[in-house]
């Protein structure tokens, strides 16, 4: 099955970066999922092609038209009737379980904003759900839209060979990404840690766990607070504990 996203954007150029390079542009290319855009300014209805225009009440800046992005989103409902999300800055965080929620949908369309944003009564009654890639402001929903879409698209099966699983990555288990290491064995005087170098699978694994927590519970406590440990955990979690009080 395939997975069909389409955009909304009045920079559809800014999504070639998707098709051209990477793990996003192997899934589309395998057919993993379709990825098209549809341009308000396509969907105008005066000489000068508006799509914005000023804030009622005054202010800086210019609001995207309700009329081109309504009509915009008819000729995108007519191919694609998944829930339509808006990326803004109000929306809910975007984190791994939301992208591999999204992931697991048939189709989904996105709708990106530039200039102060789009008009609310398009918010209202045609956006299904507003996502954020977190607390900062971008010039437009493009970059956050491209986010999102190589969130997904990794986690579509058949994208990702074996040995680079999106079952491995950080954060899939609520936990930091553990250190890696590659040739050579000493680098500038900086040695590998010798367990990789042993060949016991399950002393690197548990290594490995050691480490993702230890990082972890340095840098992102909050996430440890959402997340039960199992028994090899709470273990591990004692043993850093002890050789923390041991410095
Ligand atoms: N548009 C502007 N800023 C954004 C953000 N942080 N997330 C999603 N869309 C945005």
């Amino acid at each position: 099955m395939s997975m069909r996203i389409d955009v909304i954007t009045l920079f559809p150029e800014m999504l070639d970066t998707l098709r051209d390079h990477g793990v996003s542009r192997i899934a589309l290319e395998r057919g993993a999922a379709s990825l098209s855009c549809y341009n308000p300014r396509d969907f105008t209805d005066d000489a000068y092609r508006s799509v914005d225009d000023r804030p009622y009440g005054g202010g800086p800046g210019m609001v995207m038209l309700p009329g081109p992005l309504d009509r915009c989103i008819d000729a995108l409902r007519e191919q694609n009737d998944g829930p339509l999300i808006y990326l803004s800055p109000q929306g809910e965080t975007l984190d791994q379980g939301l992208a591999a929620e999204l992931a697991a949908l048939p189709a989904i369309g996105l709708l990106c904003g530039r200039y102060e944003g789009v008009d609310e009564r398009i918010v209202s009654t045609r956006v299904d759900r507003e996502i954020s890639i977190g607390d900062y402001v971008l010039a437009g929903g493009e970059l956050a839209a491209m986010v999102l879409i190589e969130c997904m698209l990794r986690l579509l099966p058949g994208v990702l060979g074996n040995a680079d699983s999106a079952a491995q990555d950080s954060f899939s288990h609520g936990l930091l990404d553990h250190p890696h290491y590659t040739r050579p064995e000493n680098y500038r005087g900086m040695a590998v840690p010798p367990v990789l170098l042993g060949g016991n699978h399950a002393e690197i694994a548990r290594w490995r766990l050691k480490q993702a927590l230890a990082r972890t519970r340095a840098r992102r406590p909050d996430l440890l607070a959402r997340r039960p440990f199992d028994e090899l955990e709470q273990e591990l979690l004692k043993a850093l504990d002890l050789e923390q009080n041991d410095e």
